[in-house]
């Protein structure tokens, strides 16, 4: 089983940013996940555009934007001049999710949408043959540092088996309160990318890393 690590940089160290994304870049298979915020949607406010666009300047990660905002056309259109690879969206916030993907996969970018934890997975059913990510909520967005709510794991594990009987390839993606404790049982539920903030960026980094090959190396047995 094959996973993908996708540190999200809000919870860097703002002040040493490009040494922080050396951190990801030195893990294998990882992408960068980019917690967009507007103050609005949730109440915090993150970075912008013009911040993601900087860091695509120096890196060659995927960049895994996830817009937690209100004014979803217009942010879309702002961050299609990013070179971000994937762009997320939150179910919750259109009731023109299909618009939404069509306009993300017009600029040549990768569509995904969000559920938030007290969203269901059938409220997406209909979309999932369209979509490239499926990010599922595991805590609720705005803030990092929450903890993992354990019922998440029946949405992916409900979200693999869709996919399946489907047949479907839309990537499952699970952010909020991923940590060491419940990785193993994520991945196992179906997770392919786990979103990782704080507990990524708040430990010791030899650690972490060490943490991460030991677990690629007892998923492959
Ligand atoms: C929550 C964000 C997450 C979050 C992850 O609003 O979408 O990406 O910052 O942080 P942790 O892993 O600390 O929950
Ligand atoms: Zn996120």
């Amino acid at each position: 089983m094959k996973f993908i690590v996708a540190p999200s940089i809000f919870s860097s160290d703002f002040f040493r940013l490009s040494e922080e994304i050396s951190k990801v870049e030195s893990i294998k298979d990882s992408w960068l996940h980019i917690d967009i915020m507007d103050g609005n949607f949730v109440p915090q406010i993150s970075f912008g555009s013009a911040i993601t666009k900087t860091i695509r300047k120096h890196t060659d990660k995927v960049i895994d934007v996830h817009l937690m905002v209100k004014n979803l056309e217009r942010e879309i259109e702002l961050f299609s001049e990013t070179g971000a690879n994937y762009i997320t969206f939150h179910s919750e916030e259109t009731h023109f999710p299909l618009r939404m993907i069509k306009k993300i996969k017009s600029y040549g970018i990768k569509a995904g949408i969000s559920i938030n934890p007290f969203t269901k997975l059938d409220y997406v059913d209909f979309i999932l043959p369209y979509i490239d990510l499926l990010l599922i909520m595991s805590v609720e967005p705005g803030f990092s540092g929450q903890k993992f709510i354990t019922e998440t794991k029946n949405k992916i594990e409900k979200a693999k088996f869709i996919r399946r009987d489907k047949g479907l390839n839309f990537l499952i993606s699970v952010d909020g309160g991923v940590c060491e404790e419940n990785a193993l049982q994520i991945i196992e539920a179906g997770a392919d990318i786990l979103v990782m903030g704080s507990y990524f960026f708040k430990n010791n980094f030899e650690e972490i890393k060490t943490f991460i090959e030991t677990l690629r190396k007892k998923l492959t047995k």
